[in-house]
């Protein structure tokens, strides 16, 4: 017998690998593959959209896609231990069952991306979306589709940095541009030492065409967005992506609305021009 399923009853998945990204163990990735075909074809994504993560007998929570669905067969959530959900998520293991429901909310603006110079701004655990995004971009079949492509990134020390096996690559292959920046050296760190707002400014060329993405801390991204406006990027070419707390992820509980607005629905990703006609509450 055929069990329809509705929009709040999630799918398994099993955990293929865990990642431990930063010194402190607070934050580690978790590779997913589906149990069942069927959820794999259906769940189609882009970069910018998250998921509802189930912990079994814990509860859900949103978490923003890191993998980038250029990469078939595979979910990939970098998850910072906050509370209960992420406490439990980081004591499971290779083998072990997890719930998943999505994908949820916008993606960034893709189409409009089209054509244009990418300028990708991120810090701290936020930046799992922009990875999804880089690597969307940097797929042979999606890269001549776009302009330049330049990453600045930073975390607070070098131990706190994601991804660092990605990173080295881009690097390497000089595509994306790429500004990693620490708050504070320590060890034998060579790289950059600024805050990422600092770092824009000196190395992000004027707006022309191109569309910036910031996803980070509070403070990163006011003062990314001063830095922004100098270099005169229109509010229509500055994507955010907005952190709210939910709880349904889509559209029903009236959780996470700004204004009208359901961020679960038409965010998590807004240009900074759409977040402006919104009552100023995120
Ligand atoms: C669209 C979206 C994408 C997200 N992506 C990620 C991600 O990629 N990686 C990641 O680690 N986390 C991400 N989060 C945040 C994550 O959903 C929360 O940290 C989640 O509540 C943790 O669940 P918990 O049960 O472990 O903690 P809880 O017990 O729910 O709370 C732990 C602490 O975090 C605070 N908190 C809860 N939700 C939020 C929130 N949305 N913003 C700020 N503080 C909050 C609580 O007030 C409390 O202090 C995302 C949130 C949203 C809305
Ligand atoms: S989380 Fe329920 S309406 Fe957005």
């Amino acid at each position: 017998m055929m069990i329809a399923k509705g929009p709040y009853v999630p799918v398994p998945m099993r955990i293929e690998k865990v990642t431990v990204e930063t010194e402190d163990r607070s934050i580690k990735t978790f590779d997913l593959s589906f149990i069942h075909k069927e959820d794999e074809r259906a769940f189609r994504y882009l970069p910018g959209q998250f998921a509802q993560l189930s912990v079994f007998g814990k509860g859900e929570a949103p978490f923003g896609i890191a993998s980038s669905p250029t990469r078939a067969g595979l979910l990939q959530f970098t998850i910072s231990r906050a509370g209960l959900l992420t406490s439990a998520l980081h004591q499971m293991e290779h083998g072990d069952l997890v719930g998943i429901r999505g994908p949820l909310g916008s993606s960034f603006p893709l189409q409009e991306m089209e054509g244009r110079d990418l300028l990708v701004i991120g810090g701290g655990f936020a930046f799992t979306t922009l990875r999804s995004l880089i690597n969307y971009v940097l797929e042979r079949d999606n890269r001549s589709r776009f302009g330049k492509l330049t990453v600045v990134y930073g975390a607070r020390t070098p131990g706190m940095l994601l991804y660092k096996g990605e990173l080295e690559q881009w690097r390497q292959r000089d595509d994306p541009k790429l500004h990693v920046t620490v708050d504070a050296a320590n060890g034998d760190w060579k790289g950059r030492v600024g805050v990422v707002p600092d770092v824009v400014g000196d190395v992000a060329a004027a707006a022309d065409d191109a569309y910036a993405v910031v996803c980070g801390p509070p403070a990163m991204t006011r003062y990314t967005l001063l830095v922004l406006e100098r270099l005169h990027f229109p509010p229509e070419r500055v994507v955010l992506s907005l952190e709210m707390k939910m709880k349904c992820g889509i559209g029903m509980c009236g959780r996470c609305n700004i204004g009208s607005s359901y961020v679960c629905r038409e965010g998590p990703a807004f240009t900074l021009a759409e977040l402006r006609r919104l009552p100023p509450e995120y």
